[in-house]
């Protein structure tokens, strides 16, 4: 069975789809620095799959130290996470943004292409779609236009990789654009775990609901939608991880040298009805008011999945119940988050 490295494996996405991968008899050899994550991810990872995998504590800018992973492992594909994600930070530091996301990757790529890994995922984003509001977005709509830095080194790592996989003739690469990933895994035992007050909706809900934090303000109820909330779509992160197992079978059984996939649910989700499935999940009512837009949202964001489930075979199975009830879970059970 092949073996896949994912850099960036302890956060919150790597970590559920390194579950994927393992159900699916992959061997995993994981890497991360833990800027944003635990070591405590590798015993849950343990518990829910019974393996524990080989761990590198690496941080994939330094490229001699990632050679390591190179060398002691025979690596046949890799599902690159490892990035810094939050958008509102990536304004205030964009350099160290750049930097971060940037090197990261180029020297994952180029690891990959010296010791011939040759089938290579990378996690992009529905940000790359910028503040266009010609939805549902296609894998065909145009790009740019990004709010923020951290949307344009998903946009310039897309361009990067298309411009690598010209010069090398083996490398195969595949980029997904996720949309808005929440829930938890069933068990309770991982789950999105961010540092601080978080930015995004279903952690931030989880808190007021657990009782961490006081009340959500609602980023503005004047857009044109049916309820005024912003719309998106929220895919559940166990979806996501299988989503990432049928990219790598899809590269193993095909010569396309760079495809593209949204990973959506194309279904879209108010703010109102977000709050409203969480207080069902959670059996009480989430405090609320409403405060002005957020700048950089934009009314209305969810994927176009036909491509997806006609290429790829990928239908997303739960809906915004299950994310809401997962996510409860993992707040209650870890309502401070992962120890460490
Ligand atoms: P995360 O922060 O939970 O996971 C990223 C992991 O990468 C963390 O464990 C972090 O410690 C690690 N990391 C960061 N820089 C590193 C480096 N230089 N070397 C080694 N490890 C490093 O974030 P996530 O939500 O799991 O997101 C994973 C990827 O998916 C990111 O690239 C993110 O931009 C992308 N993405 C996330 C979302 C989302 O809503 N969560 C949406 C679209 C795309
Ligand atoms: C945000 C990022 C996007 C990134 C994605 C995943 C922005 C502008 N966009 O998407 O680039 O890929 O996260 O990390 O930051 N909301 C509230 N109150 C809150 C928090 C959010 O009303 O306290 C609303 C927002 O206005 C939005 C919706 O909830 O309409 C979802 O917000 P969020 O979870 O932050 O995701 P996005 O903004 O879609």
């Amino acid at each position: 069975m092949s073996t896949v490295l994912v850099p960036g494996g302890a956060g919150y996405i790597g970590s559920h789809t390194v579950v994927e991968l393992a159900k699916a008899g992959y061997d995993v050899v994981i890497v991360d620095n833990f800027y944003n994550s635990k070591p405590e991810v590798l015993n849950r990872l343990e518990k829910i799959t019974g393996r524990r995998f080989p761990f590198y504590e690496i941080d994939c800018c330094d490229k001699e130290k990632l050679r390591t992973v190179f060398e002691e492992n025979k690596i046949d594909a890799i599902i690159h996470f490892a990035g810094l994600k939050a958008v509102g930070e990536s304004v205030s530091i964009p350099l160290t943004y750049y930097r971060n996301n940037l090197t990261s990757l180029i020297n994952t790529v180029e690891l990959a292409g010296e010791y011939k890994a040759d089938k290579f995922v990378f996690s992009s984003s529905a940000t790359v779609y910028g503040m266009s509001e010609d939805v549902p977005f296609t894998e065909e709509s145009p790009l740019g236009m990004c709010t923020n830095p951290y949307g344009w080194t998903k946009w310039m790592i897309e361009q990067i990789l298309r411009d690598y996989s010209v010069s090398n003739p083996d490398m195969k690469i595949c980029l997904l654009r996720y949309f808005n990933p929440v829930g938890a895994h069933e068990s309770g035992l991982i789950g999105e775990d961010p540092r601080g007050i978080p930015n995004n909706l279903f952690p931030y809900i989880s808190k007021v609901a657990g009782g961490t934090l006081e009340k959500l303000t609602v980023f503005g109820d004047d857009y044109d939608t049916p309820d005024g909330t912003c719309i998106r779509d929220y895919i559940h992160v166990t979806d996501l991880g299988s989503g990432h197992v049928k990219a790598i079978e899809y590269l193993d059984s095909h010569d396309e040298k760079v495809c593209v996939f949204n990973l959506g649910t194309g279904r879209g989700t108010s703010v109102k009805e977000a709050v409203a499935a969480f207080e069902k999940a959670c059996g009480h009512e989430i405090n609320h008011v409403i405060g002005p837009r957020r700048p950089g949202d934009i009314a209305v964001s969810y994927a176009a999945t036909d491509k997806a489930f006609k290429e790829l075979g990928f239908k997303a199975q739960y809906d915004i119940d299950d994310m809401c009830s997962s996510c409860w879970k993992w707040q209650t059970m870890n309502p401070d988050g992962l120890p460490g």
